[in-house]
């Protein structure tokens, strides 16, 4: 795509990135990505705002072309993981008079993860200023979002924040703006369960920090462009400050058909008491939806059958991911079950120290579960009911 402009002398040039389907060999992508670079031309000194990622140089440096820049002044680098930064090396080579700009810890990253010189960074302060001519750049650092380095770019005259990661969306379109707000809070939730939600208290310092921003548009470096923040900011303030909801979250396998029929037991229990489920066979779900899930719910409850005496494989990757992401759940049991013994409840129960849960009296079985197991299921779905009412949690 070609560069777009946003206002005037603000521009896009950054790249979509449509086919990417893995993120850090880690995270699904199922809607690609982008990684967006913004050009600042002010009427003494021109800014690049980000990079992008280094198999995409070639589009930043033919829209930079595109739009006749023949000189940059300062390459704002508000993050320096590699998908923003990557094609640093290649502007600061092709633009040799340019100086980086970035917070002290962005710019010790920079030089370790990229070798860029330390003389070719300078290290801004919180709320510093640099003027371009007509418009001004005013810096905010914006701590662990997500890496400890991160900050946000404002730039005053036009009022339109650049926030790298925060608020973005994996997301790929020909929009640059966002258009369709029910897919754009898709793509954004499954960002922040995957990305920030870890860091959520420390969100909420940052969010209070630019709640007196006057602010246009809020552009992210992935995904479109927010022209009315509220959207975004609304989203996230759901996310990261309100409770948790009457939500329990299943994720499970099941070999033999054991914990299965535990499963679907103890799902329509829940149901029958009017809490809501979300279900997740972790033989076949998309990791990212169950992050998704774990934004709102209030509970979790893991199945897992009984594996060379632990839980199955596939639990654990779910449990430890579970417990990396720090979702504000409040409560956790397991069920389950198992041949001729084993430690199962034991290793799951050592995998939740991050989550700050009561644990509910699990539920594990030998073999294939009776009436009396099913009817333990019904008292831990009792159980959950009422820790739900206790907390007075909402749909
Ligand atoms: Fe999009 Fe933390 O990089």
């Amino acid at each position: 795509m070609k560069p777009r402009k946003l206002k005037a002398n603000v521009y896009w040039v950054g790249a979509v990135d449509w086919d990417r389907r893995l993120f850090d060999e880690l995270i699904p992508l199922p809607d690609g990505t982008s990684y967006n670079a913004y050009l600042v031309r002010g009427s003494e000194k021109t800014a690049l705002i980000d990079t992008v990622d280094p198999p995409m140089a070639s589009i930043l440096m033919d829209n930079l072309n595109q739009l006749d820049v023949k000189n940059l002044d300062y390459v704002i680098a508000n993050h320096a993981e590699q998908d923003h930064s990557g094609a640093l090396p290649q502007i600061l080579k092709f633009y040799p008079n340019a100086i980086v700009v970035a917070t002290p810890k962005c710019k010790s990253l920079l030089t370790d993860l990229l070798l860029i010189p330390e003389n070719k960074i300078i290290a801004v302060k919180d709320r510093e200023t640099l003027s371009l001519g007509n418009k001004t750049l005013e810096f905010i650092h914006a701590p662990w979002v997500h890496w400890p380095e991160t900050m946000f770019t404002y730039l005053r005259e036009e009022r339109i924040l650049f926030t790298c990661d925060l608020f973005g969306s994996h997301f790929a379109a020909s929009d640059l703006y966002v258009t369709d707000e029910a897919t754009v809070y898709e793509a954004a939730k499954r960002y922040y369960a995957e990305i920030m939600m870890p860091f959520r208290t420390v969100i909420q310092k940052n969010l209070e920090n630019i709640k007196n921003l006057q602010l246009d548009m809020i552009a992210p470096s992935h995904g479109p462009i927010y022209d009315k923040p509220e959207f975004i900011l609304e989203a996230y303030g759901d996310w990261v400050y309100s409770p948790p909801k009457n939500i329990v979250v299943l994720p499970y396998i099941s070999m033999h058909g054991s914990t299965k029929k535990m499963v679907e037991y103890f799902v329509g229990a829940l149901v029958e008491r009017g809490i809501i489920v979300k279900q997740f066979n972790l033989a076949k779900t998309d990791i990212g939806k169950l992050a998704m899930a774990l934004v709102d719910a209030a509970t979790i409850v893991i199945g897992s059958p009984t594996v060379l005496v632990g839980p199955h494989p596939k639990v654990v990757y779910a449990v430890y991911l579970a417990n990396a992401l720090r979702p504000k759940l409040k409560f956790a049991s397991i069920i389950g079950s198992y041949g001729w013994g084993g430690r199962m409840v034991e290793q799951i129960k050592g995998m939740l120290a991050n989550l700050k849960v009561e644990l509910l009296d699990p539920v594990v079985v030998k073999g294939f579960p009776e009436e009396e197991d099913f009817r333990a299921l019904d008292r831990l779905a009792d159980e959950v009911l009422n820790k739900h009412n206790e907390h007075n949690l909402k749909d």
